[in-house]
């Protein structure tokens, strides 16, 4: 960085050069441009004001180990300083990226030994899609190509990837989703299972994905790709009865199980992956963020045995990669951050411990809060639901806006949660301490009041 320029310097250039993504560039520039973040240390960061912030998102959902782990940046050093790029195309690898290979098959789930790097979650998904049709070429069913999704799922934003998720306010740029991609709805049970028992909701979700195969026609629905929880929908988390029986559909109309692990991967549901924790046996696993806590990018598609096997045996030539699929620096990182979580346990404190007190925390501070309609968390994933009436969940005006307000004083507060519609949502780092859950529960509940005040309900 260039010395010479203050803060004030590089907000001006920022605003004039930046276009940032998911902003409203005009809307950005006219509240006068970006808050300039500096530090990152533990689950807080700073900005350009001197403002110690509790990072209550882990960043996009991915610090996982938190900020300013000296071992991850040895590890990219070292790494740099050894062999700073090679590529894996010209019948070579790296060492990171052979043994960080190796590691991942050993961590995921059985059934998923193969794995081919990429960059970022929507890279991955990306390359998802072109595996799951050449899988069904090889196989001779070129008519098994519709991909099967949920309405408030996100994937990323490639073109593909977008048309994976059910995001309308996405696809109606660009003339999405692309033909071939379909949308059911999502076992969101606050909003949608009107009274009836959980699980015989999550139950009845599922089925949404069978009749739409029997509607496509099996020999036409190529995969299924689901979130196990679904995050930035809203935190949607479905009862336990939802994935097995997603598991029975697929496996009775042969429609390859993809499960978008971007999120829920790497510790955040008290599992390594939320695979584990619904008994998911998917045929593609997408992982991201948490892979390197977000430190470098990097993102990795675990393949299944039976697709690797046609893959290997019938494919030839694979003519997809990235120039940084298995960069040999971001593999080290990966290696440092897997060696973190696994040496300080923050799979099972995520589960048994840190998860749980924060969940108590917020029922403490917001269970009585009279906006607040509902709490749900499984490891540190979780959302809080804002709502007009609590008995009849009736919300307030405004078009599903009141989770940015809410959002809004949150960032005031010193805390950032995320607004998705109208809840909060949050992922902090898996290393929250408890003193933090104490404080990220108490400035969400003054938040709340604040949000509560504006809506003329306090
Ligand atoms: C579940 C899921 N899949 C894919 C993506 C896309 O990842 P990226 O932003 O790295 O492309 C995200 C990003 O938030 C995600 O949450």
């Amino acid at each position: 960085m260039t010395a010479t320029l203050t803060n004030l310097d590089l907000k001006k250039l920022d605003d004039a050069h930046h276009l940032h993504p998911f902003t409203d560039f005009k809307e950005l520039s006219a509240a006068g441009g970006s808050r300039l973040i500096t530090k990152g240390e533990g689950s807080w960061i700073w900005d350009s004001e001197g403002n110690r912030i509790l990072d209550a998102m882990a960043g996009l959902w991915c610090v996982n180990v938190g900020y300013g782990r000296k071992e991850l940046a040895d590890a990219a050093y070292r790494q740099m300083m050894e062999l700073g790029f090679y590529n894996a195309f010209f019948k070579t690898t790296t060492p990171p990226a052979a043994e960080l290979s190796a590691k991942l098959a050993e961590i995921t789930p059985d059934g998923l030994s193969k794995v081919f790097f990429a960059n970022s979650g929507s890279e991955a998904n990306d390359t998802i899609v072109r595996m799951v049709r050449h899988y069904w070429n090889l196989k001779g069913k070129p008519t098994k190509k519709a991909f099967i999704s949920r309405v408030h799922g996100y994937h990323g934003t490639t073109m593909a990837s977008t048309s994976l998720g059910g995001m309308p306010v996405m696809h109606s740029q660009g003339d999405l989703p692309l033909s071939g991609f379909h949308h059911v709805m999502p076992p969101y049970t606050y909003e949608l299972a009107n009274g009836m028992d959980p699980e015989a909701f999550g139950r009845l979700a599922a089925r949404a994905v069978e009749q739409k195969i029997l509607e496509l026609g099996a020999e036409n629905v190529g995969a299924f790709i689901g979130e196990p929880i679904q995050g930035a929908g809203g935190v949607l988390i479905p009862p336990d009865s939802y994935w097995p029986e997603i598991q029975r559909i697929c496996a009775e109309h042969d429609v390859l199980l993809i499960a978008d692990e971007v999120i829920c991967g790497f510790g955040r549901l008290g599992q390594w992956f939320g695979s584990q924790r619904y008994g998911i046996k998917p045929d593609f696993m997408t992982l991201a963020k948490g892979i390197t806590s977000g430190y470098v990018p990097l993102s990795a598609v675990m393949v299944g045995d039976r697709v690797a096997e046609t893959l290997i045996e019938e494919g030839g030539e694979f003519y997809h990669g990235f120039t940084y699929s298995g960069h040999p620096v971001a593999c080290a990182v990966a290696l440092a951050n897997i060696a973190v979580i696994e040496r300080e346990g923050l799979v099972d404190r995520a589960r048994d411990d840190i998860g749980p007190y924060l969940r108590g925390r917020l029922e403490e501070e917001l269970a009585d809060h009279p906006i607040v309609g509902e709490i749900r968390s499984e490891g540190l994933i979780g959302a809080i639901e804002i709502v007009k009436d609590k008995r009849t969940r009736e919300r307030f005006p405004g078009d599903g806006k009141v989770g940015l307000v809410a959002r809004d004083h949150c960032f005031r507060n010193n805390v950032i949660l995320r607004g998705i519609r109208d809840s909060l949502v949050f992922s902090p780092p898996l290393t929250l301490s408890h003193e933090e859950a104490d404080e990220m529960a108490r400035l969400a509940r003054r938040s709340l009041d604040e949000t509560a005040r504006d809506l003329g309900v306090l």
